[in-house]
């Protein structure tokens, strides 16, 4: 699904719904959790994530990429590495990212975080699952993006010998990735989100979200919170 605007078209109650967002929503949630956050609720609103600051939560709110004031935190993988954040539990708002999660919440048999961070951790665990999976490109404001679709090509890619791919966009975003995957960070310059990003100077998140398999955590909704699946 190569942005949330058409989730609705997607039957969910037999699919574990993978939600990617490369720049840089889930590859924070990834690095959080790898680096001994306890938990990271993500909500689609600032003003359920100032409600749970309020509640003693530590709070990571970011809108067009940049923090929103009043919070803890943004929206870049290196905040989420900080040591001060061992066994914290975080609350979480973005652009896109966290709005996906919350579409994808209640009606899936489970809800997955991806990024290139964690693809072969994900890709190991979803091998022994019997379910379809569905990868939900966060995109951007209902438009889809090269990065996510590349994600979505990178997990196909990993799967292909397990799973049929059944969408046109499944084939897509796997060809598109072949296509790019020998040098991911060219590949994805001049994108929009890329281009953005640039123009706020956050340029190192870029190359670092695009790593490969730096984690091997899997982050899964539990309730309404991500925790790393034992
Ligand atoms: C989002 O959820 O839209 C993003 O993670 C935006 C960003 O901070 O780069």
């Amino acid at each position: 699904c190569l942005t949330p605007d058409l989730l609705h078209l997607h039957r969910l109650e037999n699919s574990i719904v993978v939600v990617t967002d490369i720049f840089r929503a889930t590859s924070c949630m990834v690095t959080g959790l790898a680096h001994g956050v306890e938990s990271i609720t993500p909500v689609a609103t600032v003003e359920e994530c100032k409600n749970l600051q309020d509640r003693g939560y530590i709070a990571a709110a970011e809108r067009n990429a940049q923090k929103v004031e009043g919070f803890d935190l943004d929206n870049s993988p290196f905040s989420f590495m900080n040591e001060k954040l061992i066994g914290a539990k975080i609350a979480m708002t973005t652009t896109n990212g966290t709005l996906s999660i919350a579409k994808a919440k209640g009606s899936a048999v489970k809800v997955l975080v991806g990024a290139f961070l964690n693809l072969g951790a994900l890709a190991d665990h979803l091998r022994k699952e019997p379910y379809d999976v569905l990868v939900l490109c966060s995109g951007w404001k209902g438009r889809p993006n090269l990065e996510d679709t590349l994600f979505a090509g990178a997990l196909a890619e990993s799967l292909k010998n397990e799973y049929t791919l059944q969408e046109d966009s499944a084939l897509m975003a796997q060809r598109l990735y072949n296509q790019g995957k020998g040098n991911l960070l060219s590949f994805v310059a001049n994108s929009s989100h890329v281009r953005r990003l640039q123009r706020l100077g956050i340029q190192k998140d870029i190359a670092y979200s695009l790593q490969t398999d730096l984690y091997d955590v899997v982050p899964v909704l539990r309730g309404s919170s991500l925790v790393q699946m034992h």
